[in-house]
C-alpha cells in the first residue's frame, strides 16, 4: 500500500464512490485496473498466458524469462484449467470462425499459466516479443518464431490494445491476485 502513489488511490477511492460498487465487484476490477494502467503509461498492463502447447512443452520459464529481461514486471501469475465459459467471453469475437470450436479443444486440453506484465508500452512490446498470430509469419527471435510452426499451436496468447488488456485483465484475473509493487531496478528503467 506505501508504495501506491497518492494520486492513484485518490483516483481508486473517488471511483468507488462515483460507481458505488464494492471493491470485489467485476465493476470496481474492470475500473480499477483501467485506472492503475493509466499513470504515465509505466503502470500500462497486459495479459499474456502461455497456451496448454507452451506449458506441455515446458515452456513456461523460457517465456517468463523474456518479459523479465526486456524490463517488464510480473504483477500476476497463474495455473489454471480454463473453462469454456470464460474462453467463450475471452474469444466471443471469434466464435463464428470455423476454427473456434477446435481453439476451445485447445485452450481447454490442459493447463494454462496466465500472467499479468506491467511496463511502460507493455502491450505493443508484448505483441513484438510474441510475434505475428501465424508463426509462419513470425520472425526468429520473437516466441512464436522460435518455438512454434503453425497458427493452431502458437504458444502464447497476448492482448492486442490497451483496451482489449484491461478487459481480459478483469475477465482472468480478481483484483486481489495482482501485486501492486515497484521493482527495485525502476529507476534505471525509466526516468519518470
Ligand atoms: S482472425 O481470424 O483474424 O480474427 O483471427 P486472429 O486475430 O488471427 O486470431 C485470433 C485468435 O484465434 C487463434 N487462431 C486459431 N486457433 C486455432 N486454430 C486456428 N486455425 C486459428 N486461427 C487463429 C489465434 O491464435 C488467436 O488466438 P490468441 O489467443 O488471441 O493468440
Amino acid at each position: 500500500m506505501a508504495l501506491f502513489p497518492r494520486c492513484l488511490l485518490r483516483g481508486v477511492s473517488s471511483q468507488i464512490r462515483n460507481l458505488n460498487v464494492m471493491p470485489s465487484s467485476p465493476k470496481f476490477m474492470y475500473e480499477s485496473a483501467r485506472c492503475s494502467s493509466n499513470t504515465s503509461g509505466v503502470r500500462e498492463r497486459t495479459l499474456i498466458a502461455v497456451k496448454p502447447d507452451g506449458v506441455h512443452r515446458r515452456l513456461i520459464g523460457q517465456i517468463i524469462q523474456r518479459f523479465e529481461k526486456r524490463g517488464f514486471q510480473l504483477v500476476g501469475l497463474k495455473m489454471l484449467r480454463v473453462s469454456e465459459e470464460l474462453l467463450s467471453q475471452h474469444y466471443s469475437s471469434l466464435c463464428k470462425k470455423a476454427f473456434y470450436p477446435s481453439l476451445l479443444h485447445y485452450m481447454t486440453s490442459g493447463p494454462v499459466v496466465a500472467m499479468v506484465w506491467e511496463g511502460h508500452n507493455v502491450v505493443r512490446s508484448s505483441r513484438m516479443l510474441v510475434g505475428d498470430t501465424n508463426p509462419a509469419e513470425a520472425p526468429s527471435g520473437t516466441i512464436r518464431g522460435d518455438f512454434s510452426i503453425h497458427i493452431s499451436r502458437n504458444v502464447i496468447h497476448a492482448s492486442d490494445s490497451v483496451d482489449g488488456a484491461q478487459k481480459e485483465i478483469a475477465l482472468w484475473f480478481q483484483n486481489s491476485e495482482l501485486m501492486e509493487w515497484k521493482c527495485c531496478d525502476h529507476d534505471n528503467l525509466y526516468q519518470f
